[in-house]
């Protein structure tokens, strides 16, 4: 009997630039301390672009060249690309235009997902949807965001949780039983007050002004983002054991967005998971939007196995959340980096 296709996560990569912010030079910039970030947030030093000119697409095509180049694919052989991201080079074009032209990919979709910090959960579901419908093959699925590009570094209460990075997964029609099997995308743009960038869109388009009043950076009420992070992470993820008919026990990892430590401390508990089966990468990355999620599996890829369970939760502005469960397609130790992982 033969398994019917399935979109299968088959390899993940990374990119971090190598420039790092920790939290003692942020407390040179801004009345914060190392003590308040780690015990607030559990953020150490957050990874920045810097480069003329450099801007999401670079940290997205270099995440997709390793992806590339690891699995041995060619660019002729990818159907599809999205990139989720909040921070895209441009108005237009996207940015997924972009990293396909600078990987040599052409001749196919290409669009961005914009959902805030649930956008590569969104891209996921998207793309197994692309694969179930049978009008694609491979599917390459970005998230990347470089937050400092829209971030104020006079506001203590925002500077201190972002960081720049990129991620991408190839997903891949298979008949091997593995794969995404549920996804759910939620939204409610109620919540746009606490969290969102007041100028430069159509709304309130850029002028001088604008500028002088610092409205193109990232607006977010903490306190009241928190309540709401908190409730939906737990819910998004207690609605996808629930359909799947999963116990915590059952759930070999869970891979959180990155936002705040005591978030996905409140998820694993709420889901009945010890933190030991919980990815957190906060620490070394900061809140990279778009790209925590697949960096959490770039860096813990030599630890999972084929068919262990995963469940991915995300909460971000929007406000949107968005939760994936995935049975993992490969042994992980194989395929890992060869740099060696900080787990
Ligand atoms: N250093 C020192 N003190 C600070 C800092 C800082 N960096 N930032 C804020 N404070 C102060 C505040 O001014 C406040 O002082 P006051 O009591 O004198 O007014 C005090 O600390 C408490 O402020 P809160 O905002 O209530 O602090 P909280 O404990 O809530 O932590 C945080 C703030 C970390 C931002 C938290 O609210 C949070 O994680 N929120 C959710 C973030 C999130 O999930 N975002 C969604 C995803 S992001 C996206 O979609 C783009």
């Amino acid at each position: 009997m033969t398994t019917s296709l399935r979109a299968t996560i088959s390899a993940v990569h990374g990119y971090v630039p190598p420039d790092l912010l920790t939290n003692a030079e942020l407390a040179r910039l801004v009345d914060t301390s190392d003590a308040w970030i780690t015990e607030r947030t559990g953020i150490k030093e957050r990874h920045i672009l810097k480069g003329e000119g450099l801007g999401t697409s670079h940290m997205g095509a270099e995440a997709v060249r390793g992806l590339l180049q690891k699995t041995g694919t060619r660019p002729d052989e990818i159907d599809l690309l999205i990139c989720a991201t909040t921070t895209p080079d441009l108005q237009f074009p996207s940015t997924a235009n972009l990293i396909c032209d600078m990987v040599g990919v052409r001749n196919i979709g290409s669009f961005d997902v914009q959902a805030a910090c649930s956008g590569f959960l969104y891209s996921l579901s998207i793309a197994s949807q692309f694969i179930a419908a049978g009008t694609v093959r491979k599917v390459i699925v970005v998230g990347a965001d470089k937050m400092s590009s829209i971030i104020d570094y006079t506001d203590r209460a925002t500077c201190v949780l972002f960081g720049d990075g990129a991620g991408a997964v190839l997903v891949e029609a298979q008949q091997n039983g593995y794969g995404i099997m549920d996804s759910l995308i939620r939204s409610d743009g109620s919540g746009m007050i606490h969290l969102h960038q007041k100028a430069g869109g159509s709304r309130l388009p850029a002028t001088p002004d604008t500028v002088a009043k610092r409205l193109h950076y990232v607006h977010q009420e903490g306190a009241a983002v928190y309540k709401f992070a908190i409730a939906k992470m737990a819910e998004v993820a207690a609605e996808i054991m629930a359909r799947n008919n999963l116990r915590g026990d059952m759930i070999d990892w869970l891979v959180p967005h990155q936002a705040n430590k005591r978030i996905i401390e409140s998820t694993a508990e709420r889901m009945g998971l010890p933190m030991e089966r919980v990815m957190v990468t906060i620490n070394k990355y900061g809140n990279t939007t778009n790209a925590t999620i697949p960096l959490c599996l770039w860096d813990y890829e030599a630890k999972l196995k084929a068919g262990q369970r995963l469940v991915l939760a995300a909460f971000g502005g929007g406000f949107t959340w968005a939760g994936v469960y995935v049975t993992w397609g490969y042994d992980g130790a194989k395929a890992a980096r060869p740099d060696g992982v900080s787990l």
